[in-house]
């Protein structure tokens, strides 16, 4: 098993890379099903994730060629003839269920075994099931897998009892050529489902998004393949602003995209980070002395649920004391006790954590429970006093590309090692 053993205390400095962005390059990855043409799918991060929504498709029959240098994946789904994926596949990750809209749309069939995926809450599924039921899918639920059936879909109005990203990605994908319009009212405003949008719409699709935010689609005949760079990480982003305010180093940040972290880029403002945001990059200055915050996750354009972890690292570490509340998932605090280790003093009051900074943090061994809670680690690791490890790192490489090197570029004393 790997471990990161990190020792604690260095400044920062240099620049580092952004990847594109997981939760954009799934649903884009996934709808390639849709144009039963090629597509190049360009700069995917390489990471587990991706490789595994691209060996879904494979296992349906799909040609996938990865260039590991590039990242670019040309997929060919022209061959998909089987509609039921690999169980084993689908249980390694919640993303696979985003396979379900695109199957329906194409073969007006899926069956697929109930995902997998970070384990920070029951995560249903209803919300899906409820929009494509709505376009005239019947659904069965046994034996631990879903089947959908249709033999013609129809646009229909759908109302999200939450903006779920996934079911928000699903049903834009389902109703892609369903007759007449879809209207997915309470639709997720996530920067990612806009990516998904314009994917679709360069391949020849009709969405948009109206000033409610609600998305119409209205059904086309066909798409064409197409060549796609999906948008920077901004949860990637967001990871190495705190690694330079806990460091309390300056560095520059390349590739990202301004509009989508704006949100969550005012809450680091508020705590007194300063920042000079540039079109293509951002300047990070962590240097000066920052001030508690409280905060609630939401949905975009809310404080995202993915940086919840890292900054609770952050406040940890700064004077006074913050309170985050976590109102998207109901088990997400499980980097509290891992935190906890460091030193860090923090209460769990049901849904809220109430932080009282402290002034240290000692180096410790601790163990990634989830994908964000482990890049938090991280983040407390670099600022910590002597050695830490890290174990169970898997669930840190399933979303961050070459972590470990691209801090030990910014100066970070990071290794990979095996046990
Ligand atoms: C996506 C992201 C994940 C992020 C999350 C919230 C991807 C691959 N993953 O996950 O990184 O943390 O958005 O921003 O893009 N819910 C239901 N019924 C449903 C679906 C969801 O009740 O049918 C609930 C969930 O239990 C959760 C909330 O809605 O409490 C948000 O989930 P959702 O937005 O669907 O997250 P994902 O798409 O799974």
């Amino acid at each position: 098993m790997n471990k990161f053993i990190i020792k604690g205390g260095e400044t920062l400095n240099g620049e580092v890379n952004i990847s594109c962005a997981k939760n954009s390059v799934l649903p884009i990855i996934a709808a390639t099903i849709l144009c039963g043409e090629k597509c190049t799918i360009k700069n995917c991060p390489m990471l587990l994730d991706v490789f595994v929504i691209g060996d879904l498709l494979k296992s349906m029959g799909a040609d996938i060629d990865i260039d590991f240098n590039t990242g670019d994946m040309k997929i060919d789904t022209s061959n998909i003839k089987n509609t039921e994926p690999d169980a084993e596949l689908v249980r390694k990750m919640r993303g696979s269920f985003l396979i379900m809209g695109p199957m329906i749309s194409r073969y007006g069939k899926f069956k697929i075994s109930l995902p997998g995926g970070c384990n920070i809450g029951t995560r249903p599924i209803d919300l899906h099931l409820k929009g494509l039921k709505a376009l005239g899918v019947d659904i069965k639920i046994g034996h631990g897998y879903v089947e959908g059936k249709a033999s013609k879909l129809l646009g229909d109005r759908i109302y999200l009892d939450f903006p779920s990203v996934g079911a928000t990605e699903n049903i834009i994908m389902a109703s892609v050529f369903a007759e007449g319009e879809t209207i997915i009212e309470n639709a997720a405003q996530e920067p990612e489902i806009d990516d998904l949008i314009d994917f679709l719409n360069e391949m020849g699709s009709d969405i948009k998004k109206i000033e409610t935010g609600a998305i119409i689609i209205k059904g086309v005949k066909k798409l064409r393949g197409i060549k796609y760079r999906p948008i920077y990480d901004r949860i990637e982003t967001g990871t190495f602003i705190i690694a330079a305010a806990i460091t309390k180093s300056k560095i520059k940040i390349n590739g990202i995209e301004e509009k989508s972290i704006k949100p969550m880029i005012a809450k680091f403002c508020e705590m007194g980070i300063n920042m000079e945001i540039n079109e293509k990059d951002l300047i990070i200055d962590g240097r000066n002395e920052l001030r508690p915050v409280d905060i609630k996750t939401m949905p975009y354009p809310g404080f995202p649920t993915d940086m919840q972890a890292q900054i609770m690292s952050l406040l940890c570490c700064t004077k006074g004391t913050s309170v985050i509340t976590e109102t998207i998932f109901e088990n997400r605090f499980m980097h509290v006790p891992e935190l906890k280790r460091f030193g860090a003093n923090i209460k769990i009051d049901g849904r809220s954590a109430v932080i009282m900074g402290v002034n240290e943090f000692l180096g410790c061994s601790v163990r990634a429970t989830d994908l964000r809670a482990g890049a938090a680690l991280i983040l407390a690791g670099l600022v910590a006093e002597g050695e830490t490890q890290i174990s169970d790192i898997y669930h840190i490489d399933r979303g961050y590309v070459n972590i470990e090197k691209k801090l030990r570029k910014l100066g970070a004393k990071i290794e990979r090692t095996k046990e």
